[in-house]
C-alpha cells in the first residue's frame, strides 16, 4: 500500500461516549442517555462516535450499540477486546470501524496497548472476517515499532497510538519524560504511516495536552472521551466539543 501524502490532511474528532453510560449505570436508571450524547456530539461537529463494549458491560451495553447503529449518521468506531463474543457482535453490528483494545477486568481504563507482536497469528485470524465484512480494523497500541510492524503485517487498516503515558507524565509535571514520550509517538506515527497504516491517537487527551498530538502530521483521527464528558458538566457537551475542535483546527490550520 502506498502511503497517502500527509499534507493538508484533515483531522477527525471521534467522540467517546462511554462515560455518559458510566454515569447512567451508577444509578441503574435510563439517563443520561449515551445516544442523546452521540446525537449532540454529531451536531457539535464530531466526525465519529466511539463506544467501548466491555466484557463486563460496565458502561456501554449491547442495547446502546443497537441504538447508535440505528440513529447516528456519522461513523461508529466499535471498541472491543479480541474475544469470540465480541467478534460475533462486531459481525452482527457491522460498524464502520472496529478498534481492538486490551481489556482487563480489574483496570479502571484501558491500560497500555494491545500486544499485537506476541499474538500475531491469532489476531490475524481474528481480524480476517472483520476485514472481509468491510470494517476498518484498528489496533490500539503503544508506539513500539514491533507493535506497529506487527499491526501492518496482520493487515490492520489503522493503528491508534496510546497517548495515555504522555498525558499522565504531563499531568504529573514530568515535562522532559513527556517530551521524550511525545518524540516516540511522533516516530511511531511516521513509521506507521510509512507502513501504509492510517494513524489515530487517543487516551487522556485534554485541552491542555492535545496541541502537540494534533501537530503530528500523520495523525488523522483523535478519540477523546473522559475529559470532554467531564468538561460537559461545566459548559455543556456541545460547547465542550466545539472548544476541542477549535483547538485542533488552530494547530492544523
Ligand atoms: N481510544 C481508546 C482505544 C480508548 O480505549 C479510550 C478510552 O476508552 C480512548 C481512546 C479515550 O480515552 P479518554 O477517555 O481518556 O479520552
Amino acid at each position: 500500500m502506498t502511503p497517502t501524502s500527509v499534507a493538508h490532511r484533515p483531522l477527525r474528532l471521534g467522540m467517546n461516549i462511554d462515560h455518559v453510560a458510566t454515569v447512567r449505570n451508577a444509578r441503574g436508571s435510563a439517563w443520561p442517555d449515551p445516544l442523546r450524547a452521540a446525537l449532540l456530539a454529531e451536531a457539535a461537529g464530531a466526525d465519529g462516535i466511539t463506544a467501548h463494549l466491555r466484557e463486563d458491560r460496565r458502561h456501554i451495553r449491547d442495547g446502546d450499540i443497537d441504538a447508535l447503529m440505528a440513529a447516528i449518521s456519522i461513523p461508529l468506531n466499535f471498541e472491543c477486546a479480541a474475544t469470540a463474543d465480541m467478534q460475533a457482535l462486531a459481525l452482527r453490528y457491522k460498524p464502520h470501524a472496529v478498534c481492538l483494545v486490551p481489556e482487563k477486568r480489574e483496570e479502571r481504563t484501558t491500560e497500555g496497548g494491545l500486544d499485537v507482536a506476541s499474538d500475531e497469528t491469532r489476531l490475524a485470524e481474528f481480524i480476517a472476517p472483520l476485514r472481509a465484512a468491510g470494517a476498518r480494523v484498528s489496533m490500539f497500541i503503544s508506539h513500539d515499532p514491533r507493535q506497529i510492524e506487527a499491526s501492518a503485517r496482520i493487515g490492520a487498516a489503522v493503528v491508534e497510538l496510546h497517548t495515555g503515558l504522555y498525558s499522565e507524565l504531563l499531568a504529573d509535571g514530568h515535562v522532559e519524560p513527556a517530551q521524550r514520550e511525545l518524540a516516540a509517538l511522533r516516530r511511531g506515527a511516521q513509521l506507521a504511516h510509512a507502513a501504509g497504516l492510517e494513524v489515530h491517537a487517543g487516551h487522556g487527551l485534554t485541552y491542555e495536552n492535545v496541541g502537540p498530538i494534533v501537530a503530528i502530521p500523520e495523525v488523522v483521527e483523535l478519540n477523546i472521551g473522559h475529559f470532554l464528558i467531564g468538561e460537559a458538566i461545566f459548559r455543556g457537551l456541545g460547547p465542550a466539543i466545539e472548544e476541542m475542535r477549535r483547538r485542533m483546527d488552530e494547530v492544523r490550520k
